[in-house]
């Protein structure tokens, strides 16, 4: 099967157009609804595609923040920079429409968790609360920040702590229900995605490859 690209070349187009390429071709992206508090103990929530699991030893996620219209920074990089803590909570498809709330962008003083009624619990070894909607909740702390230009930074944090529904997780082998998480994905533009069509592809020794129409065989998902 051959396709005929459009190679658009990223110096001759203006930074919104990158952007809209980069979100509508890096899908689906998980969203992390982060919780963070500031100086002054303001609980703060808002949502983050620009975000995914980034290294295993050590645990870090990390995550993309753009500045605001005006140039400030947004209020959930702020209080992570002056609190070096945030909790990463996965969104899941039955409280997708609350995370949307968050994103709305509220003044400071406003906890995005109570606009939306969202429950939150204390945070167990950080100072960030958790949302007890979500079905996995990761306490990180600050491990480095990256400025990427006027525009934007980006924040890596540490894995401290996981609260995973019990239902979810076996604790034998530590594999996660991934049909219970129910996770959402962002797509391009407005769009999003769910993960129900979930299918398994074994890994493959060097020694199994026979031919390609063997290989596709076996997957057998389609
Ligand atoms: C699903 C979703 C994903 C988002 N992803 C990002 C992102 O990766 N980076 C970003 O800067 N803003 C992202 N936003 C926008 C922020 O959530 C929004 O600017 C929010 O108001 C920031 O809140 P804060 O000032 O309380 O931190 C996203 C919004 C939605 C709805």
């Amino acid at each position: 099967m051959s396709t005929k690209h459009c190679s658009i070349n990223f110096e001759h187009i203006t930074a919104h157009e990158q952007y809209k390429i980069l979100a509508g071709s890096v899908v689906p992206r998980p969203i992390a609804l982060i919780t963070s508090v500031s100086k002054k103990g303001q609980v703060n929530a808002a949502p983050f595609s620009f975000f995914n699991a980034l290294a295993a030893d050590p645990p870090l996620v990390g995550f993309g923040i753009q500045r605001k219209p005006n140039g400030e920074p947004k209020d959930t990089y702020r209080n992570i920079i002056e609190s070096g803590e945030f909790t990463v909570n996965i969104v899941s498809d039955d409280w997708v429409e609350l995370m949307n709330i968050c994103a709305i962008p509220f003044e400071e003083t406003v906890d995005e968790t109570c606009m939306a009624e969202l429950s939150v619990q204390a945070g167990t070894l950080i100072g960030s609360p958790r949302v007890v909607n979500a079905m996995i909740a990761l306490e990180c702390v600050l491990f480095s920040e990256q400025s990427t230009g006027e525009r934007g930074d980006l924040i890596l944090g540490k894995v401290v702590m996981a609260h995973i529904g019990e239902n979810l997780v076996n604790t034998d082998n530590y594999h996660i229900d991934q049909v219970g998480l129910d996770a959402v994905g962002r797509m391009g533009g407005q769009g999003y995605a769910r993960t129900r069509d979930y299918f398994d592809l074994k890994s493959l020794k060097e020694s199994e490859l026979g031919t390609v129409d063997q290989v596709r065989v076996w997957a057998d998902h389609k």
